[in-house]
């Protein structure tokens, strides 16, 4: 089981579209896939057709309290797919705030699915982070076992990636456990924009073959299809987007087993 926090502190960057995108070609794959909505902007859960005001219970009550709501109650499953998500809620805002002064604080959600890693398997599990590296993001580096990076080729990338490493190697220092960098992966490239393609060569340059070899191109299609709540393979198989993702989906498959 791999479990794969995409994190990266800068907003807007394809997150939340990388989590329910390449969740969505691995689970067509035959997968089995749990996917977490860590945020509290709760946009992962929104754009899989979750209505995250009208539940009861979600992310933040199992964080809060693992004992009275477990993670397995609250999984919602996604289209025909072996696809599952942890829905988010706009009280994850909150619910940082509460955890703050606990000593496990950043293991709750590690806790909660070891719990339910003793009644399910999944092949994946993708957790979306928030833009931010705050108790919630430290939540997701330290259930995981990988890390995948999305960064728009754009000047700022490298100091927010340094920035970000400095955080990991920190808390892995300090909570003493091992996590691997999956990948960096260039999102919403515009072709034909030279600024992208030199920046894009940058990036390679400088994290080598950790920068997976499928870009992310910009496709409105795929805003399109978190507004109707599917991902984009349900949405628009043709579209480059779509395209993408499964083209990511297969190199990831590829890493996990090399
Ligand atoms: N390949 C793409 N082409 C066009 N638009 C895209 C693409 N990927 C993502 N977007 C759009 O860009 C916006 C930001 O994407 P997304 O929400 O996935 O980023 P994020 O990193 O999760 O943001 P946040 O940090 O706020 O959580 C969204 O409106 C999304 O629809
Ligand atoms: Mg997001």
């Amino acid at each position: 089981m791999k479990v794969v926090a995409v994190v990266n502190q800068k907003g807007g960057v394809a997150k939340t579209t990388t989590v329910a995108n390449l969740g969505a070609c691995l689970a067509e794959r035959g997968k089995r896939t749990l996917l977490i909505d860590l945020d509290p902007q709760a946009n992962l859960t929104v754009g899989m057709g979750v209505a995250w005001y009208e539940l009861e219970s979600a992310l933040h009550t199992v964080l809060l309290d693992p004992e009275t709501t477990p993670l397995r109650t609250i999984l919602k499953p996604i289209a025909d797919l072996p696809l599952e998500l942890a829905p988010g809620h706009l009280d994850l805002a909150q619910t940082e705030a509460v955890l703050l002064p606990h000593a496990d604080k950043a293991y709750r959600l590690r806790n909660a699915l070891e719990a339910l890693y003793t009644e399910e398997t999944y092949d994946w599990v993708l957790i979306d982070c928030p833009p931010s590296l705050g108790t919630l993001t430290q939540n997701a580096i330290v259930a995981a076992t990988h890390l995948l990076i999305p960064t728009e080729p754009k000047f700022y990338a490298f100091a927010g990636m340094d920035t970000l490493n400095k955080m990991i190697v920190a808390l892995t220092k300090s909570l003493r456990f091992r996590v691997e960098l999956l990948g960096v992966l260039v999102t919403m490239y515009e072709r034909g924009t030279r600024l992208h393609a030199t920046i894009a060569a940058e990036i390679r340059e400088r994290f080598e073959d950790k920068v997976f070899e499928t870009m992310i191109y910009k496709n409105v299609r795929v805003s399109e299809s978190e507004l109707e709540g599917v991902p984009i393979i349900l949405y628009d198989r043709r579209a480059s987007g779509a395209q993408n993702y499964e083209a990511l989906a297969e190199e990831v498959l590829l890493r996990a087993a090399g």
